[in-house]
C-alpha cells in the first residue's frame, strides 16, 4: 500500500467513524406522536425527540382511539405506556430514549418496535429531579416477544 493511498484510506474510514457515530437523522423518516391531549409527560418525551433531531409530530387523539392504536401496532398492556408513537415501519411506545431510536433505526431489525412499558421516573419525559428507576427498553418480535435491548440504570 503506497502512502497515498494509506491516507485516503484512512479519510475514508473516518469519515465512516463519523457517520456511525452521528446518524444521519435528515435520513430517518418523520416520527407521528398519538397522544391524550393532557399528557404532559408525552409532551415532554416528544421534546426530547425533536431535541435530539427527530422531526416529530404529536397527534392528540382520545384515549379509546389510542389503545385501538396500540393494539393494532402489536402493543399488549403490558408493554403499553402513555403515547404510541410510528417511525419507519417501527412503534415507539412510551418514554423510549431518542439513542435507543437511533441505533433501531441504524440496525433495522425485524421487528415490531421498542417499548418502554410504565412509566419509568428518570426516562426522558419523566424526569424528577435525581430520582431515577432502573428500566429496560425492550424490543418487540413479530411474534410478540421481548427481549432486552438496552439496560438503563
Ligand atoms: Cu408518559
Ligand atoms: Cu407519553
Amino acid at each position: 500500500m503506497n502512502r497515498r493511498h494509506f491516507v485516503l484510506t484512512g479519510i475514508a474510514s473516518g469519515l465512516a467513524v463519523a457517520t456511525l457515530s452521528r446518524p444521519a437523522l435528515a435520513s430517518f423518516g418523520q416520527m407521528e406522536v398519538f397522544k391524550s391531549p393532557t399528557c404532559g409527560c408525552c409532551a415532554a418525551w416528544v421534546d426530547h425527540m425533536t431535541r435530539a433531531g427527530f422531526e416529530a409530530v404529536a397527534r392528540d387523539v382520545d384515549q379509546e382511539t389510542l389503545w385501538t392504536m396500540k393494539d393494532r401496532a402489536g402493543v399488549t398492556p403490558e408493554l403499553s405506556s402513555c403515547h404510541t408513537a410510528f417511525i419507519d415501519g417501527y412503534f415507539i411506545e412510551g418514554h423510549v430514549p431518542a439513542s435507543d431510536v437511533q441505533r433501531l433505526l441504524s440496525e433495522r431489525p425485524d421487528a415490531l418496535g421498542l417499548t418502554v412499558p410504565g412509566m419509568p421516573i428518570g426516562s426522558p419525559g419523566m424526569e424528577m429531579g435525581n430520582q431515577r428507576d432502573a428500566y429496560d427498553t425492550l424490543l418487540v418480535l413479530r411474534d410478540g416477544s421481548t427481549e432486552v435491548f438496552e439496560s438503563h440504570a
